[in-house]
């Protein structure tokens, strides 16, 4: 560690004239810059002005003391690190013990004694010159922290919107087949998300099953095409198959140690369980539904019925609406199809912000 020298400011406090004029006459030919002030007043605003490196600090003064102006020093941030000398003639204990109360550093009994004064002077600097390096060193190191601080926050981001993107696209492949824009996995994460922040999760939950649920239906890429894109309805050994994607989603994403994918799998498996048990793939019912595919299923069963697929038209506001509210206790939990029709606001927003087809939905969203 290297101390940078600079030529160092001494300011010297004394009523007397004579005084003054002496402590300079020994200081200023080693090189120091002497400032002098005749009384403890004058002595604040020098140090204000000047920033001295070191306080020779008479004790007897008119207006303020010797003590007083050592005091108002010590107590304030910005000064307290400048050493401070008490010249005095006094002898007394009681005034020595008074002075280092104060907060005075050192003492120089008048009249001085040069090689005293000098000897005094160069190590109190010396301290100062390391309590400056070590300020500055801080700062500069609080300053490199916060830095690299917002350095990583960006690179976290950046990774962050790659990886939301990377879901998207995956999830979009799945989808391809059946429905190939893309935007009903945007719309349903939105209005998944919105839906868990009404019910009272918090912003990093709700952030998860924002980049969690558009991979509810992965696993349709396990069901035959003959049965993925067959126009009329399914029998019922087609559909116990169509039923699998559920399964077949949870089993590609196991094993993940990544919490939104952990997340992705729970919706996965959950997101056609409906509240009264009735759902698949294994009847669960109530709270015993994850609270995640519990939402899911209102966002994907909603987006379903406005958009259009390829053995139907999309359904109007009112009639998909119906059809949720017909669901409340039967398919859907209650309390999420309440929060569902508190924020219909925001899951028009929604509807009307991913309704195109075009590919910088995703980038949009990445970015
Ligand atoms: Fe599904």
């Amino acid at each position: 560690m290297r101390i940078v020298e600079k030529q160092a400011r001494i300011l010297v406090v004394d009523d007397e004239d004579r005084n003054l004029r002496l402590m300079e006459a020994l200081l200023a030919p080693l090189g120091y810059a002497v400032e002098l002030a005749r009384d403890g007043e004058e002595a604040l605003l020098k140090v204000q002005e000047t920033h001295p490196d070191l306080i020779l600090l008479d004790v007897m003064m008119p207006k303020l003391d010797g003590f007083e102006v050592a005091k108002r020093l010590k107590e304030d941030e910005e000064t307290r690190v400048i050493p401070v000398v008490m010249v005095t003639a006094l002898h007394e204990v009681e005034d020595r013990v008074k002075a280092l109360e104060a907060g005075a550093d050192d003492f120089l009994t008048k009249p001085v004694e040069k090689t005293e004064l000098r000897a005094r002077v160069r190590t109190l600097l010396k301290v100062k010159a390391y309590n400056d390096h070590m300020r500055n060193y801080q700062k500069d190191l609080e300053a490199e922290v916060a830095k690299r601080t917002e350095e990583l926050h960006r690179a976290f981001q950046k990774i962050k919107a790659a990886s939301l993107e990377t879901i998207y696209r995956l999830a979009r492949a799945a989808e391809y087949k059946d429905e190939d824009t893309g935007a009903h996995i945007l719309r349903m994460s939105h209005y998944a998300a919105g839906v868990a922040l009404k019910l009272g999760l918090s912003d990093a939950e709700a952030e998860s099953i924002l980049y969690a649920s558009p991979m509810h239906d992965v696993g349709k890429i396990g069901i035959p095409d003959r049965i993925l894109l067959k126009q009329g309805r399914l029998d019922p050994e087609e559909w116990a198959v169509m039923k699998q994607h559920t399964v077949i989603g949870g089993r590609i994403l196991s094993g993940s140690k990544a919490e939104f994918i952990k997340l992705a799998e729970v919706i996965a498996l959950t997101h056609h369980e409906k509240w009264d048990g009735s759902g698949y793939p294994n009847g669960l019912k109530g709270e015993k539904i994850p609270i995640a595919g519990r939402i899911t299923a209102i966002a994907d069963v909603f987006d379903a019925l406005t958009s259009k697929r390829p053995y139907k038209e999309p359904f109007s506001l009112e009639k998909s609406f119906k059809i949720i509210r017909e669901g409340r206790e039967t398919h859907f939990d209650p309390a999420v199809v309440d929060a569902f029709f508190s924020i219909t606001d925001e899951i028009f927003a929604i509807k009307e912000r991913f309704k195109g087809e075009n590919e910088s939905l995703f980038l949009r969203i990445a970015g």
